[in-house]
């Protein structure tokens, strides 16, 4: 018998209730483990009496279409430097250990994101804890993993998006600049970009003109085409390089604004008439597409049994149609953005679609 817990953590997106839901039916179902779901990502470990909630079955039954994550989650507050309300930085992470240890857990999934698979996996080598984890962010740059959860559904919301503005683009004659998330890494752009067949896709990965794009859409004029389709990863930089950032009301700096700045300078350099859509977080919500529930399902029932044979201190991962999994240790170092030899740039490139240089 185990006693087991389970946390998202960083950024929500579609599908982690999928994972959730497979961890409970696998653990209480096959192995008649207990699991504890805690909420807001450490945060419930830090609480006294920690924040969890008893799963079962019947709790986690009807929460495989649903968005988000039933337990909640936080990107704030790394527990290493956590920010007090008086201003301060604290080191938390012995309060998050001694949670841990008053719920008497046996192991913990985490479900995270680089960032937080890093912090959790500093905390379980110095509170000797059996940590699992599994990898799930819509940039889909967790190493070593084929597919995260998340990145499949936020791909598709941004391709239906890019499909809609197709049809307004053509009636008003526009270039249509759509910006997508994916923090450093290209990959909703790209694959969003190819699928919804757009005809310029800008990646963080590779720097671009916007004398390409232009001559893209002048181009695409001569041949009577009267719009244009532009795709932006919102971490494309400007043309000289600069990072386009500013600080929000918390003071965290927060990327912002490469869609509007290439409206106008390509305003400029075509006489285009420009409009930017910047679609945000409505590619996190909402129902999980299909991969996103049975990589989620399979993910959770592969973290369980990771457990069952005592195997710590490692992620699961999708690779080659199955799962597996590999040290965290690993991932987290084989960081993934598009490399610019990728086979979607390549395939990108020779349709003709300009990737901005
Ligand atoms: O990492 C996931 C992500 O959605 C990024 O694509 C995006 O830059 C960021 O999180 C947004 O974070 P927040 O939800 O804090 O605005």
């Amino acid at each position: 018998h185990k006693r087991i817990g389970i946390l998202t953590s960083g950024g929500d997106c579609a599908g982690l209730n999928a994972a959730i839901r497979a961890a409970v039916y696998r653990a209480v179902g096959t192995y008649g483990w207990e699991v504890l779901g805690i909420r807001q990502a450490t945060h419930g470990l830090m609480s006294r009496p920690p924040n969890v909630i008893n799963l079962n079955i019947e709790k986690v039954e009807p929460i495989l279409t649903q968005g988000g994550t039933m337990l909640g989650t936080t990107n704030k507050g790394d527990p290493f430097a956590f920010p007090m309300s008086d201003g301060s930085v604290q080191d938390r992470s012995s309060e998050i250990i001694e949670g841990y240890r008053l719920l008497q857990l046996d192991a913990l999934i985490g479900i995270g994101g680089d960032g937080s698979l890093a912090i959790l996996r500093k905390l379980a080598q110095q509170g000797n804890l059996n940590l699992v984890g599994i990898p799930k962010t819509i940039d889909n740059d967790v190493g070593s993993t084929e597919l995260s959860i998340g990145y499949h559904t936020a791909a598709t919301i941004a391709t239906e998006a890019i499909d809609r503005l197709h049809f307004t683009a053509a009636s008003h004659s526009r270039v249509m600049i759509v910006e997508v998330m994916g923090r450093d890494a290209g990959h909703i752009a790209l694959r969003s970009g190819i699928a919804g067949g757009a005809d310029v896709i800008l990646i963080p990965e590779i720097p671009y003109s916007l004398e390409k794009i232009c001559d893209q859409i002048q181009e695409r004029q001569k041949q009577g085409k009267n719009y244009c389709l532009i795709v932006v990863a919102e971490a494309v930089r400007t043309e000289s390089g600069d990072a386009l950032t500013t600080k929000d009301f918390h003071g965290e700096s927060r990327l912002r604004g490469i869609g509007q700045y290439l409206a106008d300078k390509i305003a400029a350099c075509s006489g285009a008439e420009t409009r930017v859509t910047v679609l945000g977080h409505v590619q996190r919500g909402g129902t999980p597409t299909m991969t996103d529930r049975v990589i989620g399902s399979a993910f959770g029932v592969a973290a369980v049994d990771l457990i069952a044979e005592e195997k710590y201190d490692r992620m699961v991962i999708w690779h080659n149609r199955e799962v597996d999994s590999v040290p965290i240790a690993e991932a987290i170092a084989q960081y993934r953005a598009i490399d610019p030899n990728d086979i979607l740039v390549k395939t990108a490139r020779s349709m003709g679609i300009c990737l901005g240089n």
